[in-house]
């Protein structure tokens, strides 16, 4: 079944011509997968990707391209299904496409906290080793190719850290930022625990929906 639908998506990239057609692109491939307010489907463990900078969207979907992420399907089988979609797309797609993704409105996780974390230890590690690349309320930096951290769900942001730590992505020749995360959760991640707190802590960090509904009001 699932074979049937990737054949028809990846069919309907090959058939994709025109260049400045990021929305179509996005409405009939990407949101099968990512949802169509880019809020990310768990069931398939596609994150949300509303509002990611438009130069790390071609940035990871170029990796993914390229083989630098998602290129071992035993390790890593949810970067491998990314990693098919974007060898089948062109430059100029990608480049479209993700001017889409960057409009699209952050989506807050419904998920704040993980049960049993302790968010202050989470904090501590986050002040120490994470705030200097990823600014301290986690909006990300581009400058340095840190992505904003609000906005993704818990299980996305585990798995990423995990698949860090375990040099499953971020180890590939050439991925210079890659791997400074790899160094960041080798060395300061210590165990599950404090990855967990960590990521909890993150969580908190996502606008309130009151202060959504402010920001949108600023027409930001
Ligand atoms: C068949 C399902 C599927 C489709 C279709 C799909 N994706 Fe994905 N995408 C995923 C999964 C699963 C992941 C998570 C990979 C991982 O865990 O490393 C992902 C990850 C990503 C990421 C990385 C996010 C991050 O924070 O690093 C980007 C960017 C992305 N997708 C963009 C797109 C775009 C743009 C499209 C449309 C052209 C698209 N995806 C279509 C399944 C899909
Ligand atoms: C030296 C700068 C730096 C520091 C410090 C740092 N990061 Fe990162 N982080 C990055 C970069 C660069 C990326 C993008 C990697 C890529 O291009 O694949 C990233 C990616 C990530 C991702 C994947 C996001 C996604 O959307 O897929 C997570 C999760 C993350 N960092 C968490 C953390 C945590 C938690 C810490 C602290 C323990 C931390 N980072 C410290 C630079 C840093």
């Amino acid at each position: 079944m699932i074979y049937r639908w990737l054949i028809f998506i990846i069919h309907f990239l090959v058939s994709f011509a025109f260049a400045d057609e990021g929305a179509v692109l996005f409405q009939n491939v990407c949101a099968q997968c990512h949802g169509l307010k880019g809020e990310g489907k768990e069931g398939v463990r596609a994150p949300s990707i509303a509002n990611l900078p438009n130069s790390y969207v071609i940035t990871q979907v170029t990796n993914f391209h390229d083989g630098k992420r998602g290129s071992d399907m035993k390790v890593d089988p949810q970067g491998a299904l990314m990693a098919l979609i974007a060898k089948a797309l062109k430059p100029e797609q990608v480049q479209a496409v993700a001017l889409v993704v960057e409009k699209l409105p952050l989506v807050i996780p419904a998920k704040r906290m993980i049960e049993g974390t302790d968010v202050a230890a989470g904090k501590l590690l986050f002040y120490e080793h994470c705030m200097e690349c990823h600014r301290y309320n986690a909006s990300g930096e581009m400058a340095f190719g840190s992505p904003p951290l609000v906005g993704r769900q818990d299980w996305y942001l585990l798995a990423q850290l995990m698949k860090f730590k375990n040099l499953h992505r971020g180890t590939a020749k050439g991925d210079e930022k890659g791997a400074k995360m790899v160094r960041m959760a080798t060395l300061f991640i210590e165990d599950e625990a404090a990855m967990k707190n960590v990521v909890s802590y993150i969580l908190t960090l996502n606008p309130t929906p009151e202060e959504e509904t402010l920001f949108k009001a600023k027409g930001k």
